[in-house]
């Protein structure tokens, strides 16, 4: 059978691997997807980029709309990553009726609606295995894997860089920048680290969860996004003190009165397996009515890694070539027609359990006050841990954790204890999940 010519828009770090990976794993690619595969174009932002796809069948430009409009290309792997031009690149690979492959997290979280259904209409492919989470394959796990199940929750740690700061912080007492510059060395972060750090990659890519783990429409502008720059070695610690880790999670739940979407550093117990993913790696927690909990583990960045999940996704689509348009697995996992309009929780109306840290003068009545706005509010304290006074100064710290709690309530409960005269400086209140089923 005659090869598959693939066209790839982009040669940095996941590009460059994914010409590698198809051509040291030629032979094993082959035999999965019935057919050669050939990198017949790649498009490179300049000219000089030749050697990193390692083949001399491949014609190298620096213009990525030819390699779109090649007849020769059957599927565009488009690995230039961020909103433009990835975006028009694929509009115009699918109006070309080419198959799409893509790792743009971005792309997908705010284009995918429109991409999704211009490919239907075309009855082409768009794949985006490594969208989400690198190289753990995600998607295909939530979309077929799990697709006799209803799922309740993800959580999922899904941004790299972020864990790779945070386990630093906690494990060697190492600062913010300074890991975050190591990440940026490694290629793990982001052209633009804020991504990573005030949590609009992981919002990305929990918005994709989400949609093909309840069959709704992405819907990025709607994830609750909050980053972990205000995270200190203090919280790091009394977390642990308390039988905690902070991680920056992101979690999706569906609920009677409409689907959380969230992205937040968060508490959770140091027993669960998810809690003990360290450094740079990710980790989906799934749960779902039928299985029960199921961990998905694995490389969340990094050029291997990810072009593991490009090539797999080069392979379904290869083998896809062959099937007949209804019968394609449908890219948000529900049929196009079932995709369903459930509304986004809003913030006020989330429960969780909260870590509250505040700074207090040190004398009598101090808790009693404070005890009673949280009673006024009905809101239990769980735990309660209070910092000895340094020498020579007069406040301490006191650590709360609550039980579950609407937001709402939290807010209205913490902009009161703030006006209290005992009470100096911000209240720092980070979310607790306890990863059951709830
Ligand atoms: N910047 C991302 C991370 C890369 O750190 O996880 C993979 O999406």
């Amino acid at each position: 059978m005659k090869p598959v010519s693939i066209g790839i828009l982009g040669l940095g770090t996941v590009g460059s691997g994914t010409a590698r990976v198809l051509k040291l794993n030629a032979d094993e690619i082959a035999r999965r997807a019935g057919r050669k595969i050939k990198v017949s174009h790649a498009a490179v932002r300049t000219l000089g980029g030749e050697s990193k796809v390692g083949t001399e069948h491949t014609h190298i430009t620096d213009n990525a709309l030819a390699v779109v409009n090649s007849t020769e290309v059957d599927i565009v792997v488009e690995l230039i990553g961020g909103e433009s031009p990835a975006h028009e690149l694929v509009m115009q690979a699918i109006e070309n009726g080419k198959h799409v492959v893509t790792a743009n997290k971005a792309l997908i979280a705010r284009y995918g609606n429109e991409i999704f259904a211009a490919a239907q209409a075309k009855g082409v492919v768009v794949a985006f295995e490594a969208a989400v989470a690198g190289g753990i394959p995600i998607i295909k796990a939530i979309r077929e894997g799990l697709s006799a199940n209803q799922i309740n929750w993800i959580a999922g740690i899904i941004n790299g860089t972020g864990n790779f700061i945070l386990t630093e912080m906690r494990d060697k007492g190492r600062d913010f920048s300074d890991v975050l510059k190591e990440a940026q060395q490694l290629g793990y972060a982001e052209a633009d680290p804020t991504f990573d750090v005030e949590g609009i990659d992981a919002a990305h890519k929990l918005c994709i969860l989400s949609s093909i783990a309840f069959g709704i429409p992405l819907q990025f502008e709607k994830v609750y996004t909050e980053g972990i720059s205000k995270i200190s070695q203090q919280d790091v610690m009394y977390a642990s003190r308390l039988g905690y880790r902070i991680k920056h999670l992101g979690f999706t739940r569906s609920t009677a009165k409409g689907i959380e979407m969230r992205v937040h550093p968060t508490l959770i117990p140091e027993k669960c397996l998810i809690a003990n993913v360290d450094g740079v790696m990710n980790a989906v927690l799934v749960q779902a009515d039928m299985l029960g909990q199921s961990l998905y583990y694995g490389a969340g960045a990094g050029s291997d890694p990810t072009a593991s999940a490009v090539v797999a996704d080069i392979i379904d689509v290869t083998r896809s070539l062959t099937t007949d348009l209804d019968n394609r697995v449908p890219h948000l996992a529900f049929q196009p027609d079932q995709i369903n309009d459930t509304p986004i929780l809003p913030m006020n109306d989330v429960k969780t359990s909260y870590y509250l840290r505040l700074k207090v003068e040190d004398k009598p009545g101090v808790m009693a006050e404070i005890s009673e706005i949280m009673g006024n509010k009905k809101i239990s304290i769980e735990a309660i841990l209070q910092t000895e006074p340094v020498v020579g100064d007069s406040s301490a710290n006191i650590i709360m954790l609550t039980q579950r709690v609407f937001e709402l309530q939290m807010d209205q409960a913490i902009s009161e204890i703030i006006k209290l005269k005992s009470v100096s400086g911000n209240i720092q209140r980070i979310r607790v999940e306890n990863l059951q089923e709830y």
